[in-house]
């Protein structure tokens, strides 16, 4: 058996290379390059596919979370909340506007936010500094958005749905990121709509927060050089864009095909001491990792996959909190139990569109030899 990746771009370039090329080469032709007239075709078929008002692109997800946090007025010294065991850039969009990360646990089931330790938390904070709540859709399903947003209304915060992991999937039949008062998505490589490159999106149903968005990501720019806000370059590249065009009409196909993947590997794993995941009836799964959940140290069995050609990774190895890069926020060691839990646990193998069975029976194959 050959080696087997996380994922394998190639195989999904190769049956649209053709219209990809073409899509590239009219950029090239129209010189373009930045914000052109791809980003305004790709913004609306996003807003199109989500049933959203407005679709705002960006430079990358982690800008859009920034710049989403931005365009609903929170302001340097703000407290915002959002789950420890999420991706870094989470909690460094907060801290790069010099907001303050509130970090939350998570559910042990759906590795999302925890409710009561949101409302534990929001509770204590009785000078009411905590101004908005990230909930990330981790992994490709959705957190439970409706008991969120009852809770932001209660404590009057703004909600930024991080939608890096999850565009496509769907909570009680919306689109993920169209919920909140806005959803922040990642066009990274490897996400399930990936660029050639970094780009990103803010979805929003406000009129007012997409036309701040749109100053925001362009220097601040109303009128050209005439700068009504201190805003950023956070602008989409057009071939981004026009790749992104193309590929999104696959997209659905493309999760289709991870949930099969997904629904195989769980078949196969029934038999044996290991925890799949947990999808609640409120959400769909697009799959964006497919995360088993082991009884013994994760690290183990990365090794032991290793070993036989297999990718593995740990999503996420260590919790915020407890990263140098966060120590000034006073976390503790066992803060976050469920998330300190989840990091030496949780292992994500390849579940991309374009495994053969052959490929999803040796890895299944190799788990079940290693539990034995
Ligand atoms: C949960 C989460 N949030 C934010 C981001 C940031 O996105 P980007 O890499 O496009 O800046 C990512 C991407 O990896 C992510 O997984």
């Amino acid at each position: 058996m050959n080696k087997i990746p996380m994922l394998d771009i190639k195989k999904q370039i190769a049956p649209i290379r053709q219209e990809l090329d073409a899509a590239i080469k009219n950029v090239i032709d129209s010189t373009g390059f930045i914000l052109g007239e791809e980003v305004r075709n790709f913004e609306n078929d996003v807003q199109a596919y989500c049933n959203a008002g407005y679709a705002v692109g960006v430079s990358n997800g982690t800008d859009a979370i920034k710049l989403a946090l931005l365009a609903v007025g929170i302001e340097c010294g703000d407290k915002v909340v959002c789950p420890t065991f999420t991706y870094y850039a989470t909690a460094g969009a907060i801290a790069s506007i010099g907001a303050i990360p509130v970090f939350a646990d998570i559910d042990p089931e759906t590795y999302n936010i925890s409710i009561e330790s949101v409302e534990k938390i929001l509770k204590k904070d009785t000078k009411r500094r905590i101004k908005a709540i990230i909930p990330v859709h981790l992994y490709g399903q959705c957190a439970d958005m409706d008991v969120i947003m009852r809770i932001a209304r209660k404590y009057n915060l703004k909600v930024i749905e991080d939608t890096a992991q999850a565009f496509g999937a769907q909570y009680k039949g919306r689109k993920a990121g169209t919920i909140g008062h806005c959803g922040a998505v990642s066009f990274f490589p490897a996400k399930n709509l990936g660029a050639f490159g970094d780009a990103g999106m803010v979805i929003t149903n406000s009129k007012s927060t997409a036309d701040k968005l749109k100053i925001l990501r362009n220097q601040g720019n109303r009128d050209r050089y005439y700068h009504s806000v201190l805003g950023y370059n956070n602008r989409m590249d057009t071939i981004q864009a026009a790749i992104l065009k193309i590929k999104l009409k696959y997209l659905d196909s493309w999760n289709k095909a991870r949930q099969g993947n997904a629904e195989y590997y769980n078949q196969q794993f029934k038999s044996v001491d290991i925890k799949t995941p947990f999808v609640p009836g409120y959400t769909t799964h697009i799959y964006q990792q497919y995360v088993l959940r082991l009884n013994c140290h994760n690290v183990k069995l990365i090794e032991y996959l290793k070993a036989k050609g297999i990718d593995a990774r740990i999503f996420y190895p260590l919790p915020l909190h407890l990263q140098k890069c966060f120590k000034y926020l006073n976390y503790e060691k066992g803060d976050f139990p469920e998330s300190e839990k989840a990091a030496l646990r949780v292992v994500a193998i390849p579940v991309y569109p374009d495994l053969a069975r052959e490929e999803l029976d040796y890895i299944a194959g190799s788990i079940k030899e290693f539990l034995q």
